[in-house]
């Protein structure tokens, strides 16, 4: 990818797709220097694919369930995705596990947002699971994807408190309001060459991480690009 070639996406939505619109919104305004190719949907006539149609996006259905097995689903998958030409493939709320071989096909240009403070509460529920053992503080990680579920190594996570009358929803809200930051910061340093992974290891600026990026540490995107 040279400087002038903008680095290409294909956004993975099963579902509302409030993470892709703020990447759609920053490609737009030229914040983000991507071009979304694609956004593929395994869940048809959902609303983050409406959300890509009014962006002039191609918006794809890819129904999982129109397979016999996982394997046969992501061989479509892959062929889909690869079709598209994209130099990172991004994981923005999309709900199916996925194979080594799917993984392992993307290593290094797959990026997931999750909603919580990896490695603590890997899964499903993620918020009420964080009130109910009592964190004070929670938020939203963005990870390379391995074949581990939420495993893979961490680049970046926005914090947010934990109030004392929060439920699962007013929780949520905080947290999705830092992940529409979140996830446009770490593909604006991928798209830069700023972030790779070498193995295990995460890279900054060429450098090993040794600890998650925080996203504070960051709050002026100029700042940050510099
Ligand atoms: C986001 O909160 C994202 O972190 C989460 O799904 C939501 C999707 O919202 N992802 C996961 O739980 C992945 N394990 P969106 O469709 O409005 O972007």
């Amino acid at each position: 990818m040279s400087a002038a070639q903008k680095c290409r996406l294909a956004v993975l939505i099963s579902g509302r797709g409030s993470n892709l619109q703020a990447l759609l919104d920053q490609a737009a305004s030229g914040e983000l220097p991507v071009t979304i190719a694609a956004v593929i949907s395994n869940r048809p006539g959902v609303q983050g694919l409406e959300r890509a149609r009014q962006a002039g996006v191609p918006a794809l259905e890819l129904d999982h369930k129109n397979y016999p097995d996982r394997p046969a689903f992501e061989a479509a998958l892959i062929e889909l995705i690869d079709r598209q030409q994209p130099n990172l493939v991004i994981l923005a709320g999309f709900m199916r596990v996925l194979t080594a071989d799917f993984t392992e096909h993307y290593r290094g240009r797959l990026l997931n947002i999750h909603p919580s403070l990896l490695p603590k509460f890997r899964g499903l529920h993620t918020h009420e699971r964080a009130i109910a053992a009592g964190e004070t503080e929670h938020g939203a990680t963005i990870h390379f994807v391995t074949a581990e579920l939420d495993g893979g190594p961490v680049i970046v996570q926005a914090r947010v408190p934990v109030l004392p009358d929060d439920n699962p929803d007013t929780l949520a809200a905080r947290v999705l309001t830092q992940e529409h930051r979140l996830y446009p910061q770490a593909i604006r340093w991928f798209a830069e060459g700023r972030l790779r992974l070498e193995g295990e290891q995460v890279r900054f600026d060429g450098q090993p991480l040794m600890q998650p990026l925080r996203l504070e540490d960051f709050a002026n995107p100029t700042e940050a690009r510099r």
